[in-house]
């Protein structure tokens, strides 16, 4: 076989005979039988197409519908035909969320018949699990975007496919603005952009590429809305559930929901509800599988299980329900789904410019992302969709499209990355679609406050080591200041907590329980000493599991959070920044760290006024501190880590400060002058004019020590 040169007939005949070309070992029966799967994909019929147009052309775009074999199929077509690891090289694929790159990686090593993190492997942010044998790496696009900035060519790879684009993840996007630009110094390297919508003209615009359609094998999907809006669209949703499993054939159920508690809640609400009705025996066996990113991943695999059977044979069906954030939407592809629940929800980022607020936010979605999900009910049969809003809602009420992230984020990491990645000049970047100049303007300000740029917005060397970290720049600025504070091991174990999931349980039912226990944990200072404390415990009992359960303390989280420390450490010591620590009996102990917070996070600091309410420092948003917050009382000036606008605005995780510091800290930012009018102010004014009074205090009494020392 010639590399980039070979036909379907050569890989069909390697991929139906007896030995691994890969490995040299014999093919198991589990490969032989999902072989056969693999032959009816829709992909799989166009293998010479889609190998006629790789080997004519640099870059493709390829559509189809979503379980047509694109994530799956395309990887390995290239692999047969690059042949990447004779030239040291690998194959990438792109995929904007973690759990599809872990659940895919899994999926092909099994269809390739090899060992996970061997040859097929994977690669997110805090997990690389792949080795020097690996010559197929799904990735996440955030991590193909760290990787160029050390090597700008991506010269250790022969092909990448850029998958999910029509996800338009500001990774994604900036990915496809760099490889546009590479292409023409690395005429070997391909490019394969892959979009599960049919709105491929603008992809095959921008890079002027030819584009490759796979015809869907889709079946059609009755579509019912409610004739009255919904008050809850959880209990609507277990309604629709349970309506369904009485009343309707065989077929699984898809629910889609925006985040992790509402749909553990879903999911005990169906379980009992079948349970309960399970005596009088007029249904079939219920089984309620979540699906979202930080689920265990043998938890996510279970999504693939056959539903229960019947209790009888002619019983009524058992049937699996797969509640889902909108992983589901396109990312993984689960078979035997007939019945979609569409509440019309996504947690979706926004960002207000005015304001520097970025938040997730549950928003109506777009009329696209309704008609994937409900394409995702006729896969292998007729579905129906359970649309739980009314048709003149859908009608008039949800936009056509969903914006690209990049017009909805702040743009610190990624004026940061395209800096390291040497872009000069941010307005010329070729960008599929601009963000406002006010966004950038943001994230320049942002930088320049950090001290990443400099007046001439060149990189400075702080700018420089915070690019190293895969963190957001505040978080960067406060471990790389550590030093000075004599605190770098207690932030990198702040960092690393703040990095993962809450490590704190609070399950419905125990609440009370599980309250207490975190309350052993509490730290008068606020809640970053607080999960500096629950840390340090964790390791004090060897990480023992037992002890999680009885504290309510997720050891998962917190495992992850013990290697993501681990992670940070070694990229501040590959970069040679100092790092010091005082004695944990320092009476200065706590007073350090809060200062090293309050060193990264200056620009996130809120005010308590007279009338007992806090607002933000700058941009005078009335703000409450989360209820999740261990504090006792009200601190009179709080660092906080996090914005969350939910209806009400929330600051979470936060820790008490003394004004004093943003004077001493970031005196730039801090200059009074330019700093709107408000109860913060003055405040502020008087502490810098009582700081002034003690200076001169301490001025006097220092001359007139040196003048007693003359005589
Ligand atoms: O990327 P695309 O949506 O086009 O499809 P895919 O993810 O490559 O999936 C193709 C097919 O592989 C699906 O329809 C499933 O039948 C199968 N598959 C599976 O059985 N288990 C997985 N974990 C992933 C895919
Ligand atoms: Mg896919």
């Amino acid at each position: 076989m010639q590399p980039g040169n070979t036909t379907s007939a050569q890989a069909l005949a390697l991929e139906n005979g007896e030995y691994n070309p890969f490995t040299g070992k014999p093919y198991s029966a589990k490969y032989k039988s999902i072989l056969k799967k693999r032959r009816d994909l829709p992909m799989t019929q166009q293998r010479d197409e889609f190998l006629q147009l790789v080997h004519d052309n640099q870059t493709m775009v390829l559509v189809g519908e979503t379980g047509s074999g694109k994530t799956t199929q395309v990887p390995q077509f290239l692999l047969y035909d690059e042949l990447p690891h004779l030239k040291n090289k690998m194959v990438a694929c792109t995929q904007p969320r973690r759990v599809a790159a872990m659940s895919v990686a899994q999926r092909v090593a099994d269809e390739l018949d090899v060992q996970l993190g061997e040859e097929v492997g994977y690669s997110i942010r805090f997990d690389d699990c792949t080795s020097p044998n690996t010559m197929l790496k799904y990735m996440t696009d955030g991590m193909l975007l760290r990787e160029a900035m050390d090597d700008p060519l991506l010269n250790r790879y022969s092909a990448i496919i850029l998958d999910e684009a029509h996800e338009r993840t500001v990774a994604t996007d900036i990915l496809m603005g760099l490889l546009k630009g590479v292409v023409h110094q690395r005429t070997d390297l391909k490019i394969i952009v892959m979009s599960a919508t049919l709105d491929a003209g603008k992809f095959q615009q921008y890079f002027d590429a030819p584009l490759l359609t796979v015809p869907g094998r889709t079946f059609p999907v009755e579509v019912f809305y409610t004739p009255e809006p919904k008050a809850d669209y959880l209990d609507a949703a277990v309604e629709a559930v349970m309506d369904i499993h009485q009343n309707q054939p065989t077929g699984d159920v898809l629910v889609f929901l925006t985040g992790e508690e509402e749909i553990e809640d879903m999911c005990a609400k169906v379980m009992a509800r079948a349970e309960d009705q399970q005596w009088s025996g007029k249904m079939g066996p219920l089984l309620a599988l979540p699906l979202y990113s930080s689920l265990p991943p043998q938890a996510q695999q279970r999504i693939f299980d056959k539903a229960p059977p019947p209790r009888s044979p002619d019983g009524p069906p058992g049937r699996k329900v797969v509640i889902s954030t909108n992983i589901a939407e396109t990312s993984l592809t689960i078979d035997g789904i007939v019945y979609v629940v569409d509440p019309g929800f996504a947690k979706q980022k926004v960002f207000n410019p005015r304001v520097r607020v970025e938040s997730l936010l549950v928003s109506p979605i777009s009329k696209a992302a309704a008609k994937q999900r409900a394409g995702r009910a006729g896969r292998t049969q007729p579905g129906k969709c359970f649309r739980l809003y009314t048709e003149k809602s859908f009608e008039k009420e949800l936009q056509e499209q969903t914006h690209p992230e990049i017009l909805r984020s702040n743009l610190g990491s990624v004026v940061l990355q395209l800096k390291k990645l040497g872009v000069e000049n941010l307005v010329e970047f070729d960008f599929m679609d601009p963000p406002a100049p006010e966004t950038m303007m943001r994230a320049l300000e942002l930088l320049h406050y950090l001290g990443a740029l400099d007046d001439e917005g060149e990189f400075t060397d702080m700018g420089r080591a915070m690019s190293h970290f895969p963190v957001e720049p505040q978080m960067a600025k406060m471990i790389i200041d550590s030093h000075k504070f004599n605190c770098s091991e207690e932030i990198l174990t702040i960092a690393a907590m703040l990095s993962v999931p809450p490590v704190f349980l609070s399950p419905r039912e125990r609440r009370v329980a599980a309250n207490r226990a975190k309350a052993e944990f509490a730290h008068a200072q606020g809640d970053y000493c607080t999960l500096l404390n629950v840390y340090h415990a964790f390791k004090g009992q060897n990480e023992d599991a037992d002890w999680c359960w009885e504290m309510y303390l997720s050891q998962r989280h917190l495992k992850t959070a013990d290697r993501i420390r681990g992670q940070l450490l070694r990229t501040a010591q590959q970069q040679q920044l100092p790092l010091k620590s005082a004695a944990y009996d320092d009476p200065m102990y706590y007073t350090n760290i809060s200062r090293a917070i309050t060193a990264g996070y200056y620009m996130q600091v809120g005010h308590l006024d007279r009338k007992n309410q806090y607002s933000t420092v700058k941009d005078q948003q009335v703000v409450r501190i989360h209820p999740s917050s261990s504090l006792d009382y009200t601190p009179q000036w709080v660092v906080y880590n996090e914005f969350v606008l939910t209806g009400q605005n929330f600051i979470r995780t936060v820790n008490a400060i003394q004004p004093e510091w943003l004077f001493e800290l970031a005196p730039h930012y801090y200059d009074l002058e330019y700093f709107p009018e408000g109860s913060a102010k003055r405040e502020l004014v008087q502490v810098k004019s009582r700081m002034a009074v003690l200076e001169k205090e301490r001025e006097r009494a220092a001359k007139k020590a040196k003048k007693k020392a003359k005589k």
